[in-house]
């Protein structure tokens, strides 16, 4: 199988396997118990912790584990609507998990939303932004911009929507969850209020996410119970997936360069090949490195070519995995008004490919 769907999930690293095991084995005590089986999760919990919170710039009281990115995603929104939000602003080609949870949040609490069109290069327009925040000056408004799309693998200019933020007072939340084998995000330095991570996309688990939540904000939480999670999610902590994220996050960062170096190597050559076999094919600007969003001239139908591809062993995929099955275009590649006679595709590298692979499945697109 040649697996060029890495943005979709990744495998999890033998390391990391270990590190699961070893935790379900050895320290399965209740972090929360008193007793020394339990104080031995309780600090191996705790070290997982200072570990994201030391490469983010933030304090270790910010770093919340959740369920994945959608659930951080959520209780992020929720509670700068909690803190006073009375405006969310999103862009077209966020995530579903914001797009959702934007309209959701408005409709529940009787407040506004503004959805910002994007470039054609996927880009919001910070004109368009400071006007938002200048006309809602008398709401406190909240931003919910990605910083490298899922699809178009377009990366948004964190510094200078932050600091539009920080000039009229907005909360700024930042969905980073492809950003996390490439970047590193200083939440203090870019005045973040809110960033998600998922393991999954970080050769992790499934089923363990991250949330950053600045502490000046009051913490609501989503159920109630237990004060786990300083109260934001209460719960016995999923011990196992939190330290195998640790240990794929720790890797991920010392991999980084390494990582961003294969994959651009991959990237290029995909699109030397894409080029040379459909000259008028289009070619995504985004420059994350591991993601490569492309469209063909055919007048196939995308599920007939991801089909065809599938039937010979290649895995890619025409966006996200969420919404794959419900046969309408991509609302990413809507909101970037591409033709719509293209085929649109999303190829993403990880570590263990190569470019031989990429040959392959590009002599069956
Ligand atoms: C950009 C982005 N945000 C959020 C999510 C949701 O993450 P999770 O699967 O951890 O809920 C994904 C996963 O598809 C994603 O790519």
């Amino acid at each position: 199988m040649i697996y060029l769907d890495n943005a979709a999930t990744t495998p999890v690293r033998e390391e990391v396997i270990n590190v699961i095991q070893k935790s379900m084995l050895d320290d399965w005590g209740n972090p929360s118990s008193t007793h020394n089986n339990g104080r031995k999760a309780k600090a191996k919990l705790e070290v997982s912790r200072r570990l994201f919170a030391k490469d983010m710039g933030a304090d270790s009281g910010e770093i919340f584990f959740t369920s994945g990115a959608t659930e951080s995603i959520y209780l992020a929104l929720l509670n700068f609507v909690e803190n006073g939000a009375k405006h969310l602003i999103a862009c077209k080609t966020e995530h579903k998990a914001v797009l959702d949870s934007v309209a959701f949040l408005a409709d529940k609490h009787g407040i506004s939303h503004s959805i910002l069109d994007v470039s054609k290069d996927g880009l919001i327009s910070l004109e368009a932004l400071q006007s938002i925040l200048a006309q809602e000056q008398a709401a406190t408004c909240a931003v919910a911009i990605m910083h490298t799309n899922n699809e178009s693998g377009v990366i948004q200019a964190l510094e200078d929507i932050s600091q539009l933020c920080r000039e009229h007072d907005a909360f700024f939340f930042c969905d980073a969850v492809q950003s996390g084998l490439t970047h590193s995000i200083h939440v203090k330095e870019l005045g973040i209020h809110g960033m998600s991570f998922s393991a999954h996309k970080m050769y992790g688990p499934k089923g363990v996410g991250l949330l950053y939540l600045d502490k000046a904000l009051k913490r609501t939480s989503l159920t109630k119970g237990g004060g786990q999670e300083r109260g934001l999610r209460p719960g016995t902590e999923n011990m196992p997936g939190i330290l195998g994220f640790a240990k794929a996050w720790e890797l991920a960062r010392k991999e980084q360069a390494s990582f961003r170096t294969h994959t651009l190597e991959l990237k290029q050559h995909a699109i030397q090949l894409i080029k040379s076999k459909y000259p008028e094919a289009y070619i995504g600007s985004g420059e994350a490195p591991h993601i490569l969003h492309f469209g063909i001239p055919t007048t196939k139908k995308t599920d007939t070519v991801l089909m065809e591809l599938d039937l010979n062993n290649v895995c890619l995929s025409a966006g996200s995995a969420c919404q794959s099955g419900s046969h309408k275009q991509s609302h990413v590649v809507e909101a970037m008004g591409l033709p719509t006679d293209f085929v649109y595709l999303r190829m993403s590298f990880g570590k263990g490919n190569t470019k031989s692979e990429i040959d392959y499945a590009i002599a069956h697109i």
